[in-house]
């Protein structure tokens, strides 16, 4: 379907940024090839807004996408790198202002902040906020407004635009008919399941701004706030459905309409009961599909890995020792119910419920088991990991998909047949193997419908159909793996083999 958009862009680009109002939307913008075509094989354009309809600019980020066009020995991959590095802040800085310390950040083409998206768009980023005080302004900006939700409602992942900004909520239709306990008003909130890797990603934004800024100004009364919601969560979720009288304990609960989940959740909208095993539950996975078993394995790993971040970069900033004790004794806790209750013969599950079942799999979204060095759990050469990896990447995973030209893991989200980009992606962090690095990355690149952007899922029948044209955390994720390869793996894409680092020369 083609709408003349490149039309449109060129009346923008000679009328500069007087003519806002007429920017292309970016979800039909990325559905069709854009500019001028890169030089290898596969011919990507350009899918970058004109710049008067960028979201927000740095000259720091214009710098890195320079370095690594003149470094990357494929045009292709250069041109991936310049779509997808810029892309949050091209396009998702729907509001910032920073004398109120507010952003809005949405995830592409659903006009909502996620707690877990937001982290994941900025992590490729963070090596450059100490050059760029604009962007640390932003990301303070974001992590302020994160703080904000949280306190108020720390059972939800994904929020609407702070009032101060004026912008209008926007209508979830997937939240219709759906009834959530506590209670939530859905001026400040767009989607209220219970996912404990958002606040995971809340932690994760917040240590990477602190460790990249040493900036503790972040930690205010907002913040702190959330924190101590963090840990309620974390104390109310670990706890067992039944107590020792069979009482029923539900801190949290959602019933379904006809939303994206239908029909209602077993249990009176609990799901499956749990017992205690030092794991943190969880009601919703990644993916915001209901979980089969409330210990989602790679969520609680990611939430040790944050806790004891969390605990390091309190006791740098002197803050209350109480929360960072709290934070280390959990971490500690939930990191040693991974290895005792979850793994069996070297293999690790993706989920179990702490009364003996397990269910071994994996889904493409981060977190996941592919992704477990990726998160800091383990180093990728544990042999859990290895032979774990092995499995997730065959038929025994029932969410691995192989077609003639892509393949990966995907889940129900969307369906069996349509693996994601993402596990490629996360399979790339997880392996030192030159040959399995390439082959993910191309199996990848070839695949963006030719469109230059990376996308949620794509059909392992039919190259040409995908879902999500416009997913910034797909494009930042892509770019930081390109990041990572100049590092650690210079001599793979780069025309040298001397590593690049973004911010240094
Ligand atoms: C392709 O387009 C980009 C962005 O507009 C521009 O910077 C570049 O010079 C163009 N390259 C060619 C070969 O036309
Ligand atoms: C980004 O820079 C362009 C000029 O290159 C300008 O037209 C645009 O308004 C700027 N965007 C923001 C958000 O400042
Ligand atoms: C930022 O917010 C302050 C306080 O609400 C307001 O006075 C100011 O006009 C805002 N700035 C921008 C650029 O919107
Ligand atoms: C909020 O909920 C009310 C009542 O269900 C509904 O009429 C309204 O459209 C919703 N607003 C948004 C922004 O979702
Ligand atoms: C749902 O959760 C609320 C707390 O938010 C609790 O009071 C209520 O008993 C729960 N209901 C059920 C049916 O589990
Ligand atoms: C933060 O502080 C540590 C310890 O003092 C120091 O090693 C590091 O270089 C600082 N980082 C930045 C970005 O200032
Ligand atoms: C730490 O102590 C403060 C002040 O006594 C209290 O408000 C807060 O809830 C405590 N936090 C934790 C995690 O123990
Ligand atoms: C759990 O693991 C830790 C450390 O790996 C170990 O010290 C502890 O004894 C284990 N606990 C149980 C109940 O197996
Ligand atoms: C990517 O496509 C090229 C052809 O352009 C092909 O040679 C290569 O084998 C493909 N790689 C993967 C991993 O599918």
């Amino acid at each position: 379907m083609k709408l003349g958009l490149a039309n449109t862009v060129a009346v923008v680009a000679a009328l500069g940024g007087l003519v806002q109002a007429q920017c292309p939307d970016y979800t039909t913008f990325s559905q069709s090839p854009q500019g001028n075509k890169s030089a290898g094989p596969l011919g990507l354009p350009y899918m970058r807004p004109d710049p008067a309809c960028r979201t927000f600019n740095s000259s720091a980020v214009e710098q890195v996408i320079s370095d690594m066009k003149s470094r990357l020995k494929d045009p292709d991959l250069a041109r991936l790198f310049e779509n997808t590095f810029p892309n949050t802040l091209d396009t998702t800085v729907k509001y910032f202002n920073e004398s109120e310390n507010l952003a809005f950040i949405i995830t592409g083409d659903i006009t909502a902040q996620w707690l877990r998206d937001t982290a994941n768009q900025f992590a490729p980023y963070h090596l450059l906020l100490s050059q760029d005080e604009e962007l640390k302004t932003l990301v303070k900006a974001v992590i302020n407004n994160e703080a904000r939700y949280i306190s108020q409602y720390p059972y939800c992942g994904a929020f609407q635009p702070p009032p101060e900004s004026g912008l209008a909520p926007s209508f979830n239709g997937y939240a219709e008919g759906v009834t959530v306990n506590p209670p939530v008003n859905n001026q400040t909130v767009f989607e209220c399941k219970y996912e404990i890797d958002s606040l995971c990603g809340f932690l994760k934004l917040s240590r990477s701004y602190y460790q990249a800024t040493n900036d503790s100004s972040i930690m205010n009364d907002n913040w702190h706030t959330a924190i101590d919601q963090i840990f309620r969560v974390i104390e109310e979720q670990s706890q067992a459905s039944f107590d020792a009288d069979f009482n029923f304990i539900s801190y949290y609960n959602w019933t379904g309409g006809n939303g994206a989940l239908s029909p209602a959740v077993n249990n009176a909208g609990n799901g499956e009961p749990k017992g205690y095993t030092g794991l943190v539950g969880t009601h919703h996975r990644p993916s915001d599909d209901l979980s089969t078993f409330a210990f989602l394995v790679p969520a609680n790993a990611m939430l040790s890995v944050e806790l004891t971040n969390l605990a390091n970069i309190l006791d740098s900033a002197r803050r209350a020792k109480n929360v960072s004790t709290a934070a280390r004794t959990w971490s500690s806790r939930i990191h040693d119910a991974i290895w005792n209750t979850t793994v069996v013969d070297n293999i690790f599950a993706y989920e179990t419920n702490g009364l003996g079942s397990r269910y071994v799999m994996d889904d493409a979204n981060v977190p996941s088991l592919l992704s477990l060095p990726y998160l800091g759990f383990l180093d990728k050469t544990n042999p859990a990991y290895v032979a774990t990896r092995k499995l997730l990447l065959s038929r025994s995973n029932p969410y691995y998909a192989q077609g003639k030209t892509f393949r990966g893991i995907g889940g129900p989200h969307v369906d069996a047949w349509n693996p994601w980009p993402m596990s490629q992606i996360s399979a790339v962090f997880g392996t030192d193997d030159d040959s399995e690095i390439l082959t993910s990355l191309y199996t990848i690149a070839n695949n963006t419908n030719g469109l230059g952007l990376i996308h949620e899922s794509i059909d392992i029948y039919d190259t040409t159909s995908y879902t999500r044209p416009w997913f910034a955390w797909a494009n930042s994720y892509f770019a930081e793996m390109l990041l990572d390869l100049a590092s650690r793996k210079p001599q793979l894409i780069f025309k040298d083999a001397k590593p690049y680092l973004p911010g240094q020369q």
